[in-house]
């Protein structure tokens, strides 16, 4: 192991890594995976052991932010179990989760206690027959009770993360943000991806970041830009002029952020990629069951970082599309 940081061939410094969990979820957003959907066997998902295996390497490279996603990561057996575990490798400064929220209410304590510093909620709507439509199930009330719950035990800069979608979240977006803003919940609107969940994506189910944000605008309240903190954060931040709350935009189809990208991802079957959108995987859960020592995982791990292209490139011609859906991949 040599210590020296990660870093692609156009110079981006890779620090922060995304842990799928589960591919497995307890609804089933259309934009993410079919009804009739097959998941993986327990045998082929990484054990706790052997993700933090590879954390501790990559955080002896400098990776200090740890993501955990799915499918939905708290329908895994657990979990706060292995957030402590994460939590607890040195150089880790930040281990945040990724939910859709309905098993919150039930695990926001243990979550905190594990010592679980952030939590992102996706919520596309209030509206309970739009949360269905979108998840194929019902279960609003739970994610909301998920939300209580979470500030109650003591978390703080709760963000909810709704996808944007052309025909549906025109009506959603108003009451989505002056629910934010009266629960005092941070607000991020990401744009609908190209992934291959059931429906097919078309570009023109794509609801822009700068429409969602006239929106609001002309029906919540005015907006002014926010300082840019972090380079590598995706979202472009604002403030309502007034003081109270804030909106984000993740804009990743129409301005991409690619430039600033600092994130690896493993999948819940331990794939390492390089991009949310690549074809390209390498096999971390082979090496690790094959008795590789830390030495040759890092090698795969800088291997698969080398191999990084600029950009996504999902508004060029030949841009193909992941033959995976984000549950398969993890948010
Ligand atoms: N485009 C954009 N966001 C997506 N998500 C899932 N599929 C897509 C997609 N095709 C979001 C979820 C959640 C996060 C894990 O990823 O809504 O916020
Ligand atoms: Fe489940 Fe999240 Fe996919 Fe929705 S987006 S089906 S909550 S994993």
């Amino acid at each position: 192991m040599n210590n020296l940081p990660i870093v692609d061939t156009f110079g981006r410094v890779h620090s922060s890594l995304r842990v799928s969990v589960t591919d497995r979820c307890n609804i089933r957003c259309f934009y993410c995976m079919p009804e009739l959907v097959k998941f993986l066997p327990q045998r082929d998902v990484l054990s706790f052991e052997e993700i933090v295996r590879v954390v501790r390497v990559l955080a002896s490279l400098g990776v200090d932010r740890i993501r955990i996603t799915g499918g939905e990561p708290l329908v895994r057996a657990e979990l706060w179990t292995l957030i402590s575990m994460i939590r607890s490798i040195e150089g880790v400064l930040e281990v945040a989760l990724t939910t859709n929220g309905l098993l919150l209410a039930e695990q926001a304590e243990k979550l905190k206690l594990a010592g679980l510093d952030r939590l992102n909620i996706s919520l596309d709507t209030v509206n309970p027959v739009v949360f269905q439509r979108i998840t194929r199930r019902q279960g609003l009330e739970k994610v909301l009770a998920g939300i209580a719950a979470a500030k109650e035990v003591g978390f703080e800069n709760i963000r909810l993360n709704a996808v944007s979608i052309s025909g549906i979240s025109e009506t959603e977006i108003v009451p989505l943000a002056k629910f934010a803003r009266q629960q005092n919940l941070e607000l991020r609107f990401i744009e609908f991806m190209p992934l291959d969940g059931d429906e097919a994506w078309q570009s023109q189910q794509v609801l822009s970041g700068t429409s969602v944000r006239k929106l609001i605008e002309n029906e919540v309240g005015s907006l002014v830009s926010a300082e840019r903190f972090v380079p590598s954060q995706p979202a472009v931040d604002y403030h309502y002029s007034d003081g109270i709350g804030s909106v984000g935009f993740v804009n990743s189809v129409t301005e991409p952020f690619c430039h600033a990208c600092d994130r690896m991802r493993i999948t819940a079957e331990g794939k390492f990629r390089n991009c949310l959108f690549s074809s390209v995987e390498w096999d971390v859960r082979e090496a690790l069951r094959s008795g590789a020592t830390n030495g040759e995982i890092e090698n795969l791990i800088r291997e698969c970082v080398t191999a990084k292209k600029r950009g996504h490139g999902t508004n060029d011609g030949e841009f193909l599309r992941p033959a995976k859906a984000m549950y398969q991949i993890g948010g």
